[in-house]
């Protein structure tokens, strides 16, 4: 708790602390964090002096700002028609097959979480999807099980927060 609290008033310090400083602070809490839990949502709204409805209804709009616990790693695949069009399913499977999870879940271990997207911009690129902030494109099953395998084999290393 207290890292978190940390966490807020820096971004505030960096970002200000007023209104116009919300979506920063909100998306720095959830690139250090993987989600906005209650509690941050709460200091956010005591350090910028509003109200928590509002910092509530921010994070819930934006789908880039998750407010459920995420597992440590976060997978985003393109659902959209592009992606669709280029395989996605199949990708998908893999990634399913591989992990043992569905979309929406996070595996037992806390590390990956599955979740559909709409489109990334990288539609020139089909399939595509982020892990984290990291951008994968030109998907194939055996690609993304590959990528998948690179993170698995991170996994328990000290400094893996981010690839
Ligand atoms: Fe998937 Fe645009 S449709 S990246």
């Amino acid at each position: 708790m207290v890292a978190v609290l940390e966490l807020i008033d820096n971004l505030a310090g960096q970002y200000g602390r007023d209104r116009s400083s919300l979506l920063p602070i909100l998306q720095g809490v959830v690139k250090q964090e993987n989600y906005l839990s209650e509690y941050a949502m709460i200091e956010i709204a005591r350090a910028l002096n509003l109200p928590a409805a509002e910092v509530y209804g921010t994070a819930t709009f934006y789908s880039f700002l998750e407010y459920k616990k995420m597992g440590k790693y976060l997978i985003r695949i393109c659902k959209t028609i592009t992606c669709s069009m280029k395989g996605k399913n199949q990708v998908l499977m893999a990634i399913e097959d591989m992990l043992k999870i569905k979309v929406g879940e996070t595996t037992p271990d806390g590390m990956f979480s599955l979740l559909q997207t709409n489109c990334l911009g990288f539609c020139h690129m089909a399939p595509a999807m982020l892990i984290n902030f990291d951008v994968y494109t030109d998907l194939t099953p055996e690609k993304v099980r590959e990528i998948l395998s690179g993170y698995l084999n991170k996994k328990g290393g000290a400094d893996d927060t981010r690839i």
